[in-house]
């Protein structure tokens, strides 16, 4: 797993390079498990970044309905109301509200052994904000969350 990690950094690094200069994308990857959890706390967001590459891989091995998880980013103030309308708006929608401007940016939701990533634009997000990243599958976001910091 180190070593999958080294290689797609590496290959991040060689593809930065290789990208007009006048644009920065900033990769950040979180891991889901079977038991509800994130392995991160905390995402942080370089000020300088233009674009952000958030990939999420799911390590666990239960499926997308048993155990499903994807990554929301709101402000901190709406991720809870998110969170909640995301559930009404049902497994069709991922459970992320539809056309929702709260939402900042989300992944897809995946099951075991899957991985998935979105890109966002830096714009939407201001250096010193309160951003809270979460799981919207139903009876994940009080556990797995964590804050997003511009830096
Ligand atoms: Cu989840």
């Amino acid at each position: 797993m180190r070593k999958m990690l080294c290689l797609l950094g590496v290959v991040g690094v060689a593809l930065g390079f290789a990208a007009p200069a006048s644009a920065k994308t900033c990769e950040l990857t979180i891991t889901g498990n079977d038991q509800i959890q994130y392995n991160k706390s905390e995402l942080v967001v370089d000020s300088d970044c233009d674009e952000v590459k958030l990939t999420l891989e799911h390590v666990g091995q239960m499926s997308v309905d048993q155990m499903g998880h994807n990554v929301v980013v709101t402000e901190t103030g709406d991720y809870k109301a998110v969170a909640q309308d995301g559930m009404q708006a049902g497994k069709d929608q991922e459970y992320v509200p539809a056309d929702d401007d709260r939402v900042i940016a989300h992944t897809s939701l995946i099951g075991g052994g899957e991985t998935t990533s979105v890109r966002f634009d830096t714009s939407e997000l201001e250096a010193g904000g309160d951003y809270t990243f979460f799981c919207s599958f139903p009876g994940h976001y009080g556990i797995m969350n964590g804050k997003l910091v511009v830096e």
